[in-house]
């Protein structure tokens, strides 16, 4: 193994879990995790859902960041580094950063496109049709993932370091005052109502494998993001608390985002959702029916979201950039513009997907248009799988004890919970990732 010395590392302990929030921390905050814990039973869900962040993301989390610091290397090097069967693993999340970014960067795009109408003309474009047309959904996304490549330029200290330094506690910021307005609206009760209610009879047990992807894809798990982001980590960085304390944050911020956006929607009598069509069609239609302070309302709020997404990017950007630098031994310059090209390539399927290729739904994409596939491939499937494989080969393969060991700095620090930690990476993760998995099975088929 060469010396790490040549690479990155994270200037403080306060960048580095920034930066891992920034990764964690994305749309799947703001747009998914409010609906499904309103329509998964409220309280009921949120009670789950920490429970699966402490039992399985923290442990889980603690183990990428130790497999990328163990090695100071990106994932392909950092699982070899481990054992050589094992590279593969690591090859599966490369891949899937590739694919994921090639995607989320056109989405980045549209939230560009939106904030920047918003601010300039005071209303959004009309979805539909903005997002059928042809090149300029492209030329937003070539914007999105010129940003990203910018922030990843300056290297990680000067670049991610940085910037996440500064985004993460302005969106904390700027969600807390949309979090004041929306429940000082006449009628916000109502939202938060469906938020929190105690739903007995909606939390059933399909809202488990919910919430277990829920975590999974929200964590920025099982593909190689933490891994990369634990490998610039100093040799005698203290893990356990970092672990603990990037999944709150996320935590945090989706509650937030749920406190904003639905007292606000139902203040103004629409009926929530998720995804696309709640950030782009629901929010865009109560920011313009408000009676007041709409328009600077939904200025922050696309500024929210191209802050969460950005600094996600930037992860899965460095995610792939790390391989080509470490592996092919390519300039940092070199490699963003080469894999900024190869990304902008790869999200053109996805950019025409609701307009030219709005037909083409093959019946290996379970139906779905192109843009969809990617996201169910990436999200509900190479994650969790990527998953299983690491708790698989750290607990069964390496085994714990190795890995224990550097999470522990060697005898430097306590490991406290050693026990419990390998007991869930052999037993208690492998059994979830496999429900979650086999879920997804069942989701593919219906559609
Ligand atoms: N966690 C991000 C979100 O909540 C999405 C995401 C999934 C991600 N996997 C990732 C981001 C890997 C960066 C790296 O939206």
């Amino acid at each position: 193994m060469s010396k790490p010395s040549h690479r990155g590392h994270w200037g403080s302990t306060a960048g580095f879990i920034w930066a891992a929030a920034g990764s964690a921390i994305g749309l799947g905050n703001l747009w998914k995790f409010p609906y499904i814990m309103g329509s998964n039973g409220g309280v009921w869900f949120l009670v789950a859902y920490l429970v699966i962040v402490v039992l399985m993301g923290m442990p889980i989390m603690l183990t990428e960041m130790a497999i990328g610091r163990a090695s100071h290397r990106n994932p392909v090097g950092a699982f070899a580094a481990q054992d050589r069967r094992a590279a593969p693993i690591g090859v599966m999340g490369v891949v899937a950063a590739f694919v994921i970014l090639s995607y989320y960067s056109v989405i980045g795009g549209w939230v560009v496109k939106f904030f920047v109408s918003f601010l300039t003309k005071g209303a959004s474009p009309e979805f539909g049709v903005f997002i059928a047309r042809p090149v300029e959904p492209l030329l937003w996304h070539g914007v999105f993932l010129a940003g990203s490549v910018a922030v990843c330029w300056h290297g990680v200290n000067g670049g991610i370091e940085r910037a996440s330094r500064y985004m993460m506690p302005a969106l904390f910021v700027l969600l807390g005052l949309m979090v004041v307005r929306a429940v000082t609206l006449p009628g916000s009760v109502a939202g938060l109502r469906f938020m929190f209610h105690p739903g007995t009879s909606e939390f059933s047990w399909t809202s488990i494998p919910a919430a277990l992807g829920q975590v999974f894809f929200s964590l920025s798990l099982g593909m190689g993001a933490m891994v990369t982001y634990g490998s610039y980590l100093r040799p005698e960085a203290r893990l356990v608390r970092k672990a603990v304390i990037v999944p709150l944050l996320d935590t945090a911020c989706a509650v937030l985002a749920g406190l904003a956006i639905f007292p606000t929607v139902f203040a103004l009598g629409r009926s929530p959702g998720a995804g696309p069509s709640l950030v782009f069609l629901t929010l865009p239609e109560v920011f313009g029916a408000m009676p007041a302070l709409g328009r600077t309302l939904a200025v922050l709020f696309f500024l929210v979201l191209i802050l969460a997404a950005l600094t996600s990017a930037v992860s899965l950007l460095e995610c792939v950039v790390s391989f080509t630098i470490d592996e092919w031994r390519w300039s940092r310059s070199a490699s963003l513009l080469a894999v900024g090209a190869v990304v902008f390539v790869q999200g053109i399927p996805s950019s025409l997907a609701n307009g030219m290729l709005a037909d083409w739904k093959p019946a290996l994409f379970g139906g779905r248009n192109f843009l969809d596939a990617m996201c169910f491939l990436t999200d509900n499937l190479l994650m969790p799988v990527g998953g299983l494989l690491t708790c698989l080969f750290i607990g069964w393969v390496r085994g714990p004890r190795q890995m224990g060991d550097e999470i522990a700095n060697h005898g430097a620090w306590p490991f406290r919970h050693y026990r419990a930690w390998a007991f869930i990476l052999r037993y208690v993760a492998p059994v979830l990732l496999v429900i979650v998995i086999l879920a997804q099975f069942g989701a593919w088929k219906r559609s």
